[in-house]
C-alpha cells in the first residue's frame, strides 16, 4: 500500500522539474493527482504516460497568475475526483535584476505566480479540506525564503514572503486540521536550468561544480530528491509538522 493510498492530491506547475516528479510520486503512491500547466503541450504529455501506466491524473491547462485559474483549477480538481486532501503550491518563474532595473510588470508577474497563486490555490482548496476534516498543503519555497543572491531580488523577495504564507496559514487553519509547510530546495537540476545553461552557454560540468562549491554533498540534488520531502510533508507520517520550513538543500544553508 502506498503512503497517499485513497488520496487526492492537486499540483501546480506539474508539467515539469519538481511538479513533476511530485505529480509521478504521489501517483506511484497511490493518490489520483489534478495538476495545473501553462505549459499544455507538457502537460499533455506527462498526462498520458502517467495514464497509459495505469495511474488517474487530470491535467488542467491553467495559467495561475491569475484568481480565477487558480480557483477554477481546484473546482475542476474536486469535480472530477470528489474532494481533495493535498495542495502543493510549486508553479514558479525566475528572473535576474536589480529593483532599478525592475519594471512594474515584472514584478506583477513574479509576485502573481510565486506568491499569490500559492494564496489563491489554498483559498480554493482549504473550504474542501474542511469537507473532509482536514488536509495537508505544501508550498515549494526555496533557500532563497532565508538567503539571497544571483541577482535575483525579485525571486528571492517572493520566496521570503512564500515563508510567511506558511507560517499564516498554518496558524490560521490548524485548528481546523490543516497542516501548511514549505519545502526549501537549493541546487535542483531540472529542465529550468537546463534552458538557463544553455542560454548562457555554459555546461552541466560547470552547474556541477557550482554546486559542489556550495554544498556539503558537494552535488546538485534531483527534482525526486525533492518530491520524496514533498511526499513525507504531505502524508501522514508528517502529522504532527506544521508552519515549517524544510530545507533540502544538501547543506547550503547551514555553510
Ligand atoms: N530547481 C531549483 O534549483 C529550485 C530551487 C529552489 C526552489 N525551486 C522552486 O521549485 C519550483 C519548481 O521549479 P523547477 O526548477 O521545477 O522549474 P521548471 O521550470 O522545471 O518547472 C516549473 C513549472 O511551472 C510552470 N509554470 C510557470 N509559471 C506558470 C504559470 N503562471 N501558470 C502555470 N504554470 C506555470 C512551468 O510551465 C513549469 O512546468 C519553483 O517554485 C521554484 O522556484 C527550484
Amino acid at each position: 500500500m502506498g503512503k497517499l493510498t485513497g488520496m487526492i492530491a492537486a499540483v501546480t506547475g506539474g508539467a515539469s522539474g519538481i511538479g513533476e516528479a511530485t505529480v509521478r510520486r504521489f501517483v506511484a503512491e497511490g493518490a489520483d493527482v489534478a495538476f495545473a500547466d501553462r505549459d499544455a503541450e507538457r502537460g499533455q504529455r506527462v498526462a498520458a504516460e502517467i495514464t497509459a501506466a495505469g495511474g488517474k491524473v487530470l491535467f488542467v491547462e491553467a495559467d495561475v497568475g491569475k484568481e480565477a485559474a487558480c480557483l477554477g483549477f481546484i473546482k475542476q480538481a474536486d469535480a472530477r475526483f470528489g474532494r481533495l486532501d493535498i495542495l502543493v503550491n510549486n508553479a514558479g518563474i525566475r528572473m535576474y535584476q536589480t529593483v532599478v532595473d525592475a519594471s512594474a510588470e515584472s514584478w506583477d508577474d513574479i509576485l502573481a505566480v510565486n506568491l499569490k497563486s500559492y494564496a489563491y490555490c489554498a483559498k480554493g482548496a482549504i473550504p474542501l479540506m474542511r469537507r473532509s476534516g482536514g488536509g495537508a498543503i505544501v508550498n515549494v519555497a526555496s533557500v532563497r525564503s532565508v538567503i539571497v543572491g544571483g541577482n535575483s531580488i525579485q525571486y528571492d523577495t517572493a520566496k521570503h514572503a512564500v515563508a510567511g504564507l506558511t507560517r499564516g496559514l498554518a496558524m490560521d487553519h490548524g485548528p481546523e486540521g490543516i497542516r501548511v509547510n514549505a519545502v526549501c530546495p537549493g541546487s535542483i537540476f531540472t529542465p529550468f536550468h537546463a534552458r538557463r545553461l544553455q542560454a548562457a552557454g555554459k555546461t552541466v560540468a560547470e552547474y556541477n561544480a557550482d554546486a559542489a562549491s556550495r554544498t556539503m554533498l558537494k552535488r546538485p540534488g534531483t527534482a525526486e530528491e525533492i518530491a520524496a520531502c514533498i511526499l513525507f510533508l504531505a502524508s501522514k507520517d508528517a502529522s504532527y509538522v506544521t508552519g515549517t520550513l524544510l530545507f533540502v538543500d544538501g547543506g547550503m544553508t547551514s555553510m
